[in-house]
C-alpha cells in the first residue's frame, strides 16, 4: 500500500484515533483531547491516518522540533494488519518531514513491546545503542 493511502490526520479524528489506539497493544500513555489538538496544531499535516469503508483503521502521529523528527503511537486495527497500512502512514509522515528538511526521524518503543522491536528492525531503522533515554515528569500548573 503506498502513502497515497494514508492522508492528513485532523483534530475531528480525535474520538476515532483515540478508539484505534485503546483497542490496541503495546503502546504508552495517549493524548487527551486537548494534547491531541495541540500536537496538530503545533505540526500540521504530519501525523496520519488510513481509512476504509469510513472507518479509521491506522494512525500514527509525526512532528519536529526544527531539527528532528518524531514518530509516536503507530497503531493498525487487528483486523487490517499485514496489508501495509503501517507502511503507508509511515511513508506519508516521512514524506511530510522531508518536505519540511527534517534530515533525521526518531521514535520511542517500550522494551517489553517485542512485535514493535521486530517491526521497526524489520524497517531497518536503526537502534540507538549509543543512547540513554532520561526524563522528567513536569507536575500540571
Ligand atoms: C506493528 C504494526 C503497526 C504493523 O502494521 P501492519 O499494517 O500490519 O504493517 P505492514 O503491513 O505495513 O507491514 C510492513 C512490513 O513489516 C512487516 N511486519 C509487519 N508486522 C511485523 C511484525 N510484527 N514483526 C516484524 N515484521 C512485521 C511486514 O511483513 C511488512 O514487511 P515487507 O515490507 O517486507 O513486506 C501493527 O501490527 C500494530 O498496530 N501492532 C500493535 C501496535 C504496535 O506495537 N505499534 C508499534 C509501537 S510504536
Amino acid at each position: 500500500m503506498s502513502s497515497d493511502f494514508a492522508s492528513e490526520m485532523l483534530a475531528e479524528h480525535y474520538d476515532a484515533v483515540s478508539a484505534l489506539w485503546q483497542a490496541t497493544e503495546g503502546l504508552g500513555d495517549t493524548e487527551t483531547r486537548e494534547e491531541f489538538c495541540r500536537y496538530l496544531s503545533r505540526n500540521p499535516g504530519i501525523s496520519s491516518v488510513v481509512s476504509h469503508d469510513g472507518r479509521i483503521i491506522g494512525a500514527l502521529l509525526g512532528g519536529h522540533d526544527g531539527r528532528r523528527g518524531y514518530l509516536y503511537h503507530l497503531a493498525v486495527a487487528a483486523d487490517h494488519r499485514g496489508a501495509g497500512v503501517a507502511t503507508a502512514l509511515i511513508g506519508r509522515c516521512l514524506d511530510q518531514l522531508q518536505r519540511l528538511q527534517i534530515q533525521r526521524c526518531s521514535l520511542h518503543v517500550y522494551r517489553a513491546n517485542a512485535t514493535a522491536v521486530e517491526f521497526w528492525s524489520h524497517q531497518q531503522w536503526r537502534e540507538r545503542c549509543d543512547l540513554k533515554l532520561f526524563a522528567v515528569d513536569l507536575p500540571r500548573r
